[in-house]
């Protein structure tokens, strides 16, 4: 079964269907709604001043995030949550940059509000692959 989708987690409206393999399960909020927040807070938490979908920025690209999240099967909401350590980029320095952010603003964010962007930061790879 798939879902059609018409906003991808980056900038642009998408629609493309997406298989539900490996998608998280569907709680209160309905699938449109739950991708269309961890859009808006992906942006909102500016997250997407430090992170592009394609290119390196301050951050590693979502693609480079994805691919090793993938590879070690990481653990995304535990890592935003301080509880999990990066295996993304270990420079120093770059590592600082991230924690900043874990222990400055992700720390006020909700477990619910956390999990909606890792999910859509997982759903780019899905939508925003295709130009
Ligand atoms: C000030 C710039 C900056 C902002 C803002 C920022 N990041 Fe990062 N992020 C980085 C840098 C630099 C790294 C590379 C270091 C690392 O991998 O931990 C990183 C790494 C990551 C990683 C990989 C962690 C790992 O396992 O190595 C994830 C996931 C991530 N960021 C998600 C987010 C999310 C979600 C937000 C918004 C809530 C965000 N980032 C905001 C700079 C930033």
């Amino acid at each position: 079964m798939g879902f059609l989708v018409f906003f991808g987690c980056n900038t642009d409206k998408k629609s493309k269907e997406v298989k539900d393999k490996g998608m998280p399960q569907r709680g209160e909020l309905s699938w449109e709604s739950q991708i269309f927040l961890g859009n808006r807070l992906f942006s909102e938490k500016t997250c997407i001043t430090c992170h592009d979908v394609n290119k390196k920025k301050i951050g590693p690209s979502i693609k480079e995030i994805l691919s090793v999240y993938k590879e070690k099967n990481g653990d995304m909401v535990a890592f935003l949550k301080g509880e999990a350590k990066p295996i993304v980029d270990t420079t120093a320095s770059q590592v600082a940059l991230m924690q900043a952010n874990i222990e400055g603003f992700l720390k006020d964010i909700s477990d619910e509000e956390l999990k909606l962007i890792a999910t859509c930061v997982q759903l780019i790879d899905e939508l925003g692959s295709h130009d």
